[in-house]
């Protein structure tokens, strides 16, 4: 079932979302659903969050990234109550963008590496080390499960900049090929 995507300005974005007890969900079913509105809106990432559940569960499928000089083979998988132990190396800037904030891109700097302890899908306790744009995009969607957006990161200026345009997302006055869901439409 492809879900509609939550737009900025919805509290459930701004929410810390919650851990998922074992064998309160139906993970395989949940975890399908975001495949699939993910793919449906052509992104490389979703959080939980963004389909209007505050449980700390993303996806990210990175695989289609290969104009990239890194090797993302395999990089299609399921983070289940993520922690992210410590975050390490020089940061680097890259232009990020996010399926609640469409048509928008600024540059964002984040760490290099990070060391990550998740639960897959099966319910395996996990312990992986992933560095530059796998890291990335894990900084973003765990950013979200603790109410984080990458716009977050930007000088007061910018902000200031974009103030209007985020306030038309909120409204839902935004051009997308997704289906999107928008706190402050009428
Ligand atoms: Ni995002």
């Amino acid at each position: 079932m492809v879900y509609p995507i939550v737009m900025y300005g919805d509290p459930i974005l701004r929410k810390r979302s919650k851990e998922i007890p074992e064998g309160s969900l139906d993970i395989k079913t949940f975890v399908q659903d975001m495949f699939e509105t993910m793919y449906a809106a052509n992104g490389i990432g979703l959080a939980a969050p963004q389909i209007g559940k505050g449980i700390r569960l993303f996806v990210v499928d990175g695989t289609a990234l290969d104009d990239l000089e890194e090797d993302m083979t395999g990089f299609k998988k399921v983070f289940v109550n993520p922690v992210i132990i410590n975050e390490e190396g020089d940061k680097w800037d890259f232009e990020e963008g996010c399926l609640s904030i469409p048509n928008i891109r600024e540059n964002v700097a984040r760490p290099e590496r990070l060391r990550i302890r998740y639960e897959d899908e099966e319910g395996n306790a996990m312990d992986e080390e992933y560095g530059g744009m796998k890291a990335r995009i894990i900084q973003h969607e765990y950013d979200h499960l603790d109410g984080k957006m990458f716009v977050d990161y930007l000088t007061p200026l910018k902000k200031r900049m974009l103030k209007g345009k985020l306030k038309d997302i909120s409204k839902g006055d935004v051009h997308t090929e997704y289906r999107i869901s928008a706190p402050l439409k009428k």
